[in-house]
């Protein structure tokens, strides 16, 4: 192969990320790679719409089947987000022999096991970084850098939106819907911003970390949630007077009697470091047998970190591409484990 090419699936926030990427380190990912790396075609709604980008106007199509079905694109990036549609296109791309890389949370805590089986049978990769933890490289660090540890718990921040929000309304005083707004405009929220504030979006992360830190699978009805809005009006003061901090956290363990995942509102003392992790920021401590206590900080959310993530497993399937092979990502066999959620 001279060239790796990509089918580029939807260009809101991350896909157009990609795309600066792409473009502006193109030097350094091909001498990294030996070979250029270039979007050929690009997924989009409304191929009119007049976007600010490097990329040439007809290579946007509405149509998902020129794309699917071109020989010469090795690489399918989906960042189109939601669920039915990118599941959909995801299994194509697999059932065709290409490669994907999702920033898809929804899809990957859904179907995630399936879709990996799926990549696994079809000799072809699967890779999910960007769907946990932005910028961070957390799918990585359990899949490989961590490997050898049992893992014993996980716990943290995984969704920006909420901890921006805490944030504003804690140290400048704005209002709930105000902050809000702001991380909507950031491009920091979902497009239907309640899976945020409720705790899905932090719960689909949890059960995606939890599933690969503890080899099983663990499903969203297996996650006690609660949202932002228990959060009572006066609890951000109390927690104030008091030297505490209100986060929406994230936490996962393993122990004798099974499997616990929740997120939840939580009262943080000033001193612990998750107090400070502020604004779109996420940090999540890993706690293994071996390795001890370990913690991931970094964006968690915004177009250039989550599309570095995304980009950074385009450089792993292209590398896995010009080596022929495929990894072999299927981390959990089903049902090992019994997920209880009653001690909260
Ligand atoms: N809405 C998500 C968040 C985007 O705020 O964390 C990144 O997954």
């Amino acid at each position: 192969k001279n060239e790796i090419n990509i089918g580029l699936l939807g260009f809101g926030v991350v896909g157009s990320g990609v795309a600066k990427i792409l473009h502006d380190h193109q030097d350094d990912l091909s001498y990294k790679l030996g070979v250029p790396v270039k979007i050929k075609k690009v997924l989009v709604k409304d191929t009119e719409k007049e976007r600010d980008t490097e990329l040439q106007r007809d290579i946007f199509t509405a149509d998902l089947d020129e794309i699917i079905d071109d020989p010469s694109i090795d690489l399918i990036v989906e960042v189109i987000g939601g669920t039915s549609e990118a599941k959909q296109a995801i299994e194509r791309s697999l059932l065709s022999g290409k490669g994907v890389v999702t920033a898809n949370k929804d899809v990957m805590a859904e179907s995630g096991l399936e879709l990996l089986k799926l990549a696994d049978e079809n000799k072809s990769d699967l890779f999910y970084e960007a769907s946990v933890g932005g910028g961070i490289p957390l799918i990585r660090t359990l899949e490989d850098g961590l490997s050898s540890d049992r893992i014993r718990a996980l716990t943290g921040i995984v969704n920006g939106t909420t901890n921006f929000i805490l944030t504003k309304m804690k140290h400048e005083n704005k209002s709930y819907e105000e902050a809000l707004a702001e991380a909507t405009e950031l491009g920091f929220a979902e497009a239907d911003p309640s899976a945020d504030v409720d705790g899905i979006d932090a719960a689909r992360k949890m059960v995606i970390l939890s599933s690969l830190a503890f080899s099983t699978e663990v499903r969203m009805e297996d996650v006690f949630v609660r949202g932002m809005k228990d959060i009572k009006p006066g609890d951000l003061e109390l927690a104030e007077q008091f030297g505490y901090t209100v986060k929406l956290a994230g936490s996962a363990k393993k122990d004798d009697n099974g499997i616990e995942v929740a997120v939840e509102p939580v009262f943080l003392p000033n001193s612990h470091p998750l107090s400070s992790v502020n604004n779109e920021f996420n940090a999540v401590y890993v706690y293994g047998d071996a390795v001890g206590e370990t913690m991931f900080y970094g964006p968690g959310a915004g177009s250039l970190p989550t599309a570095t993530s995304v980009t950074s497993d385009i450089m792993a399937a292209c590398r896995n591409l010009l080596l022929g092979v495929n990894g072999k990502r299927l981390h959990a066999p089903q049902h090992t484990c019994k997920v209880k959620k009653d001690s909260q």
